[in-house]
């Protein structure tokens, strides 16, 4: 029953673009039907695009033949409406729509497409259960906000192509099938079928392309680049994902630093009508430690951590002493306002610390009216306990929370903590953009469970002149010139200068533990062209999913991805990954040794 489009039917407007000064003019609409009310002789259909809803009116009395044919109509049908604009009756006006002034006196009508009930309502801020939604998320990203969030995207995709183009990043696309280039996470493997047993990656970033673009000479490059990474899923994070991924030539790291705020100013500005003036705070990675537990601090709140180590250093209640004299510390933080807190809250909270490794949670709650309960202050003099209050400015009405243990179990779990108890106390506003600048990360990490060091950033990145000689005898000391930036408690972003030196390279692979000839025939074609000249450079990416939830004030980046993966790394509407045809397989050399029942 689908109607054709004739080569008469031309779009004169989106349905939301129409209001009282179109009054009187001929227009053509076309769009799904939001609903449909029959008031007798008269019915009304809110039609809608993606601008909005427009409402077409037929009245039997004018034309009988359309009214028949509207009152068939049903939600999510496709129309093409053609009438005259007029104003809506005097107790049909409705001030919340822009169109709400006006209505469409349709006079012919085509029906170019039927639809069956949908499966959900296709309404603002719906609560439908998500895999329903991702199962039809045709339907899904018909929803008005989820259409403003994927457009958004595309309005902020254009900022950073503006933005880097005007400063004189060029665009180059850098392979999908590539080699693979360590971020840290699993690789998606591809296998070949002309060389058969043997495989490309999907790029975890464009890491070392972008690298070997300015051996090149192109000094500045820019891409809006898909990267891919089997990694363990969370809210903010996609096994394919998209960067803001840029390099440049000639650089320091605070250029680097400049040159993209420079970016969030302008998305800031021109995207969300916030002026930023001021200089982003740049942060060394120990001092965020200290003072949020965390690497990616979220500044918009106190709740501080305070070291209370010289408080209990001598105490007798083994918790504290304990972790004092095991190198670790006794930290806390002062939720103000948290003493009203229930039992059954701090309970969750003590549970809460668990899953960071914590062993317990150690608390004060100290109420208004000036009564204090505490799961420690009896293990300790009246002094010691007076001398936390004192170091953790703690007055009637704070809630003190206190982990005990090695330095990683107490930042991890107390800067994690802070982040809750914010969240729990409702303080925290998604409109209050909060950037900074991490700098100085170190630049390995000690993985006690292999026995190694790995790379914090990537293993191009360059070690701080300064640290520089502590690379072969403590490389735990070293600082990298590596950078994050920051946003809410969210890595906004990463990059770094890289290492320009083959020498200085080699040395890095050797701390990393791979031999000359490993690294040879991983990277040797980056070490080759280091001999060709090449100029000082530095980088960095954004995460763009991430920019986008960030700036939408929203906290799933698939609510900004049009076909997003879940939890498990599978896409329900299409139901991949799948099996492959035996035959393809075969072409391939391949063969199942072990499957997923
Ligand atoms: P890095 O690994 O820090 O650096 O990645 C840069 C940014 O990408 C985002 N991101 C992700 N977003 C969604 N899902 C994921 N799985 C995911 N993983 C990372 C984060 C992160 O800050 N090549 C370097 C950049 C450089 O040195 O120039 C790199 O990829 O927002
Ligand atoms: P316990 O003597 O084990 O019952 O502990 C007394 C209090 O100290 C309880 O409130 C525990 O939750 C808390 N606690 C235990 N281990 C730690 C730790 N590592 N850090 C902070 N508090 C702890």
């Amino acid at each position: 029953m689908a109607e054709l489009l004739t080569k008469n039917d031309k779009r004169t407007h989106m349905c939301a673009c129409l209001n009282a000064e179109n009054v009187g003019e001929k227009v053509c609409v076309m769009g799904w039907v939001q609903k449909q009310r029959d008031l007798g002789s008269l019915i009304f259909i809110d039609l809608r695009d993606r601008t909005g809803i427009v409402q077409l009116a037929f009245d039997e009395k004018t034309d009988k033949e359309i009214f028949d044919k509207a009152f068939g109509i049903r939600a999510e049908f496709v129309l093409c409406a053609k009438g005259v604009v007029r104003r809506r009756g005097e107790g049909a006006v409705n001030k919340n729509l822009p169109t709400g002034e006006i209505e469409i006196a349709v006079d012919e009508l085509r029906i170019l497409s039927a639809s069956e009930t949908p499966p959900f309502e296709i309404v603002e801020n719906s609560n439908v259960n998500a895999e329903l939604r991702l199962r039809h998320r045709y339907l899904d990203l018909r929803r008005p906000d989820m259409q403003r969030n994927i457009i958004a995207r595309s309005r902020i995709s254009k900022i950073a192509r503006d933005y880097y183009a005007d400063n004189g990043f060029i665009d180059i696309e850098t392979p999908n099938l590539c080699k693979p280039t360590p971020e840290g996470a699993r690789d998606y493997l591809v296998p070949s079928r002309v060389h058969k047993g043997k495989f490309y990656a999907l790029p975890q970033s464009p890491q070392l392309y972008k690298q070997l673009l300015m051996v090149s000479g192109f000094d500045r490059y820019f891409q809006i680049a898909r990267c891919y990474r089997d990694e363990d899923l969370r809210a903010d994070r996609q096994p394919e994902f998209t960067q803001i991924d840029t390099e440049m030539s000639f650089v320091t790291a605070d250029d680097v630093m400049k040159m993209h705020e420079g970016f969030i100013k302008k998305v800031m500005k021109e995207f969300a009508n916030v002026e930023l003036s001021e200089d982003f705070i740049r942060m060394p990675y120990a001092e965020a430690m200290s003072r949020f537990g965390s690497d990616k601090p979220d500044i918009r709140f106190g709740y501080e951590l305070t070291d209370l180590s010289e408080c209990v250093r001598n105490c007798g209640f083994k918790v504290f002493a304990g972790a004092v004299e095991m190198g670790g510390s006794v930290r806390g933080i002062n939720v103000k306002g948290g003493a009203k807190f229930s039992r059954k809250e701090i309970d969750s909270l003590v549970e809460f610390v668990k899953s960071y490794r914590a062993k317990g949670l150690a608390w004060l709650k100290w109420a208004e009216n000036g009564d204090i309960s505490s799961s420690y202050a009896k293990f300790l003099t009246n002094e010691e306990n007076e001398a936390i209050k004192t170091t953790i400015k703690a007055e009637a009405g704070d809630l003190v929370l206190i982990v005990a243990d090695k330095n990683k179990v107490v930042f991890d779990s107390l800067g994690a903590l802070r982040c809750e108890c914010a969240k729990r106390m409702n303080i925290l506003d998604p409109f209050d953009f909060k950037f900074l600048w991490v700098t100085e990360f170190p630049l390995l990490e000690y993985s006690e469970e292999d026995g190694r060091f790995y790379a914090m950033h990537h293993p191009f990145t360059s070690p701080m002149d300064e640290d520089l000689e502590y690379l072969d005898a403590d490389p735990g000391r070293v600082r990298a010139k590596a950078y994050d930036i920051v946003l809410n408690g969210t890595e906004l972003g990463g990059g770094s200068i890289r290492i320009h030196d083959s020498a200085i390279q080699q040395k890095m692979f050797s701390v990393l533990g791979l031999s000359e000839e490993e690294a040879k025939e991983k990277f040797g074609y980056l070490l080759d062209a280091f001999r060709y000249g090449v100029p000082p450079h530095g980088g960095l990416a954004f995460g763009f999913d991430r920019l986008v939830t960030l700036l939408l004030g929203l906290e799933d980046i698939r609510d900004v991805i049009a076909f997003p993966k879940v939890q498990n790394a599978s896409e329900l509407m299409t139901k991949c990954p799948s099996e492959a045809d035996p035959k393809a397989l075969e072409e391939l050399g391949l063969a199942i040794v072990s499957a997923e029942e």
